[in-house]
Order: C-alpha cells, then structure tokens, then sequence
C-alpha cells in the first residue's frame, strides 16, 4: 500500500480556511445540546445570548452561513418589489448567489464603492428612489464592514453613524454585512457594540478569522430576530441538536477575538517582506486587517495563476484575483515562520 504524502500547506487563500482549535474540538465533544428548532439546546441559547450582548443588540439567531445570515435579514426586511442599495463591490450583490432576487423578489441597486470602502453619502441620497408608480420602493441600505474586496478595509464608527442617520431620516433601514466584524473594530481599536450601534440589523461570521468550523449569527431588535427565525425555518436552516457547533463558537467570540490583532500584524510584516521583492506591487497602505492585496508589476511575464501553481509546489496556497492581482489572508492557522516562507516562496517563484 502506497500512503499519498499530505502537504502541510501554508494556506492565505481565505480565513475561511482555519480549522477548529483543540480547545473547540474539546467543548464541542462536551457540549450540553438539545433541539433547537424547540428552542431547547442550552448551548445554542448561551451563544445568541452572549452574541447580542456583545453586539448591543436586542436579540440574536444563530444560521449556518453568513449567506443565509444576509439573505435572511434581506428577507426580514423587504418585500417582494422593494429595492436595496448596496456596494458594486459588495458580497451580497457579487457573491451571495442573486438570492435576494431568486428568493425574495428584491432588487438590488449598486451604487460605487469608493476606494476607501465606502458608499458616498451623496450616491446614496441620489439612488433612494422618489414616490413614483414606475418606480420599485427603496427599503435597506448595506455596508460591509471590513469591506472585503477593497482592501478588507475597516469602515468607521463615525461613518456608520453618518450612514444610519442619512438612512433613518428617510425613513430605511441599515443592515451591515459584518462577516469580519471583529477584524474591523479591533483593527480600529473600539467595541464591536460602538462600531455597529446605528445598524438595525448586523450579521457577522464565526467561521472566518475566529476559527469556528461553520455559523454565523444575525442580530437586531426581538420583532426582527422572532421573523428572522421564521424565515430561517422556511429556507432549512432550522437546526437541531446545533450546540455541538455553537459550543466552538462561544470560544471564537470569548477567545478567538482576542487574537485577530496578531493575524493583523502578520499581515502588516507579510505586506513588508513582499514590497522589498522586485516584481510585486503590494497595494498602498494595504493591509488594513489580515488582507494583503498586491499585483505582479507589468515586467512579470508570468500570470497570477501561473504564480499560483508555483507557489503551490512550493507549499504556500495564495489566491489569484484575477491574472495579475492576488489576496492573501492570514488567520489563526498562518504563524511568523509562514510569513518567511511565503516571502521566500514569492522571491524564488519571481527570479
Ligand atoms: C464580506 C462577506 N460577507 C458574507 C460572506 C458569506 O459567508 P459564508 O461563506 O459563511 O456564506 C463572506 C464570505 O466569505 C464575506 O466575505
């Protein structure tokens, strides 16, 4: 019998990556369950409990995805014929499937991210639709924070402030798209409960940096999370003995939040080494959290998905955004020696 070589990669493809710790595996093994469509699973109930706590909200339901989490919360907050304004460079309008269309019968209108992340004020003012028989009715507004194709760039509490009372005097409401959270308000060094206090509703991931092997958790006001649960039901994402899962995402949001700081300062010494290599372009003033974004200079005959298979037989995983652009994210799994070999793996691949 021939036993296939497991190669232990260096993966920055995503934080998506990140594998349950020993301690998660341990409380998982342990956890106190029950049903949870009853409502009946403990551990379930103390991570809804702890997470609207830390968010400052009313309530919070926990789904399988943070696709699920965002769609339920279009879902709650829409009908059929309304309209939602959201970043052209957004994952609920890129990568999230259409679903509020294909589900929900919610259109969505794409208005410009700026480089910084952010929605002008003005974009959204002009994009909120007048009272017209022609016209779908304007209901939600969406920030996502970090925003993650333009750099995973943190938005501010200050902007979000702007954005919810622009949208509140109109009459909207505001959802934000906080798959990475925590990432955005450690890396500005405020409460996560201060960054999305004008949010109606704000989903945010577990399975990402905070190394939870799957859940994200919705949270809003009690009227909004009780339709919430209704309509996670009505899509299958009513779970039941789930507090095996949720034991492990106590510990991403009791633990795992603590830590983002260090994936941002690898990021930072990663984003350093490679700007000494000649070949690489790391953006300007990249990284903001745990994403280094950086293109092969016009001199580089290879593709980035050449790039990438090199980089690959050298043990490192990176992603090509395109044939010149690439992402690396780092997380709980990428350590100071996988910074070094992934420098010294781009240098070998670029000489
Ligand atoms: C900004 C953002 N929002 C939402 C999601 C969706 O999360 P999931 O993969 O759990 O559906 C992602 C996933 O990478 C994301 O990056």
């Amino acid at each position: 019998m021939f036993e296939e070589e497991v190669v232990d990669y260096i993966d920055l493809r995503s934080d998506t990556v990140t594998k349950p710790t020993p301690e998660m595996r341990e409380a998982m093994a342990e956890a106190e369950v029950g049903d949870d469509v009853y409502r009946d699973d403990p551990t379930v109930n103390r991570l809804e409990e702890l997470a609207a706590e830390m968010l400052g909200k009313e309530s919070a339901l926990f789904v399988p995805s943070g696709t699920m989490g965002n769609l339920i919360a279009l879902l709650v907050h829409c009908q059929r014929g309304h309209e939602v304004i959201v970043g052209n460079q957004s994952h609920i309008y890129l990568n999230e499937a259409g679903g509020m269309s294909a589900l929900g019968g919610i259109q969505p209108c794409p208005i410009h991210n700026q480089p910084d992340g952010t929605l002008a004020l003005e974009d959204v003012v002009a994009s909120i639709r007048t009272e017209d028989v022609h016209h779908p009715i304007t209901r939600l507004v969406c920030l996502e924070n970090t925003q993650n194709i333009c750099g995973g760039i943190p938005l501010t509490a200050e902007y979000t402030r702007q954005i919810g009372d622009l949208v509140h005097r109109n009459d909207l409401s505001l959802h934000v798209d906080g798959a990475r959270i925590f990432n955005a308000a450690v890396a500005q060094a405020i409460s996560v409960r201060e960054l999305v206090e004008p949010a109606d509703s704000v989903m945010f991931c577990l399975s990402k940096g905070l190394a939870a092997p799957l859940g994200s958790l919705l949270v809003g006001g009690n009227q909004f999370i009780a339709r919430a649960r209704h309509i996670r039901k009505m899509l299958g994402g009513g779970m039941r003995q789930v507090g095996i899962v949720a034991a492990a995402c106590i510990i991403s949001l009791e633990k795992m939040t603590k830590r983002l700081k260090d994936d941002h300062a690898r990021a930072k010494r990663m984003a350093e080494g490679l700007r000494q290599l000649e070949g690489l372009v790391v953006d300007a003033n990249s990284p903001h959290t745990n994403m280094v974004y950086l293109n092969l200079s016009d001199d580089v005959a290879l593709s980035a998905q050449q790039i990438t298979q090199e980089m690959k037989d050298r043990g490192v995983l990176v992603d090509a955004e395109n044939a010149r652009r690439f992402r690396l994210v780092t997380h709980y799994g990428i350590d100071d020696e996988a910074v070094e070999k992934t420098v010294f793996a781009f240098q070998k691949v670029l000489n």
